[in-house]
């Protein structure tokens, strides 16, 4: 089988190591390794592809690059016995959109490796409103409770809270019984946030600025998507034996933190990661998921975006103008 489709296209000019992008017609056979075609029907934007598209951090290792690290689709041809065409599948990161070709363009080929079939109860575009954001804020849940966090043990703080993996966090965590509190500096927000579940809003001008080693024992226990100063003192104010699952860097790469939090307060720090986590890690994920998403909270969470303006998007994306998810038809 031999098609011709359209796909957006990341190039980069090895001299001057300028980067180029735009839409591109491309063959089915151009697409790369792998032993499963897929006829890409949603894909969605996460942090990582706005980088990817702007340049603005080195995520595409490898040029060209069709960027999309997320993407559902129906199987078209497959080598493996685990896959048949006329299939769902899903797939959340393992370097595609970096490494891999990924999920702006109509077809993608992959490695059976890391496909799941589309999870019972939810459709390709429940999957992709969901997305890495969503899937990683349910790594980090089921990580709080793998280390013990208990609702009766007290208020989970949730930063990043208007972003895609806050607003789910925030989302499974009140479904799962929980009391949030949700840090963001989009107060005007608030509304939103609570609608999802936060039963307090924290004002991240609070936790971004230079805090204390350890600070008031206020939280039992957060999911950070923010990182360093943020993090920092989100870690001095966690209560004796609590834990915060961190997955991200939107304030930045660094930990200007001190050991006093796990030393004197035993607090543990676990590092969640959604790109090359097994199937044996996602697969209880997107069944968390799928027993657990609210369809008010996903209506609230997602708005539907045009694969045509994602250039724009990826803008707003990282200057924090985004509020939740963005699902992608490419259809
Ligand atoms: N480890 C993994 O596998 C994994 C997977 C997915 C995502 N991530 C990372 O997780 C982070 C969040 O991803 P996302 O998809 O949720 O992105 P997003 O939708 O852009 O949300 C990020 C949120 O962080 C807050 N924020 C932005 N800039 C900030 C700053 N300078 N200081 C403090 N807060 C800031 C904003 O929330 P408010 O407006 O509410 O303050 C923003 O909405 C990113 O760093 C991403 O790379 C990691």
């Amino acid at each position: 089988m031999k098609e011709e489709f359209k796909a957006f296209v990341i190039d980069r000019d090895e001299s001057t190591k300028e980067q180029s992008q735009g839409w591109k017609t491309v063959s089915t056979d151009d697409l790369m390794d792998g032993d499963v075609t897929v006829r890409v029907r949603h894909t969605t934007m996460n942090y990582k592809d706005a980088l990817a598209i702007t340049g603005k951090s080195p995520v595409v290792r490898r040029f060209p690059m069709v960027p999309g690290i997320d993407l559902a689709g129906e199987v078209v041809a497959s080598e493996s016995d685990r896959f048949q065409p006329g299939q769902n599948i899903i797939l959340n990161g393992w370097g595609v959109g970096e490494t891999h070709w990924g999920g702006y363009a109509e077809y993608a080929r992959l490695k059976s490796d890391w496909l799941l079939h589309q999870p019972e109860g939810l459709s390709g575009a429940d999957c992709m409103a969901v997305g890495t954001a969503g899937y990683t804020a349910a790594l980090c849940v089921l990580r709080l409770q793998d280390l013990g966090v208990k609702p009766e043990d007290g208020k989970v703080l949730v930063t990043g809270a208007s972003g895609g993996v806050g607003s789910f966090a925030i989302s499974f965590l009140a479904q799962l019984g929980y009391t949030v509190a949700a840090s963001t500096g989009r107060m005007e927000e608030e509304p939103y946030l609570k609608t999802l579940g936060a039963s307090e809003i924290v004002d991240r001008g609070t936790l971004s600025g230079k805090g204390r080693p350890l600070d008031k024992e206020t939280f039992a226990a957060a999911v950070d998507s923010v990182g360093s100063q943020t993090l920092a003192n989100v870690l001095s104010k966690i209560a004796y034996g609590g834990t915060v699952a961190a997955c991200g860097l939107a304030q930045g790469v660094d930990l200007p933190s001190t050991v006093m939090p796990f030393i004197l307060r035993g607090v543990t720090l676990a590092g969640v990661d959604s790109v090359m986590a097994p199937l044996e890690t996602r697969e209880p994920a997107w069944s968390m998921i799928s027993k657990t998403l609210d369809r008010d909270a996903l209506a609230q969470i997602t708005q539907s975006a045009a694969l045509e303006d994602i250039e724009d998007l990826a803008s707003q994306l990282l200057e924090g103008k985004i509020r939740g998810r963005l699902l992608i038809d490419v259809d």
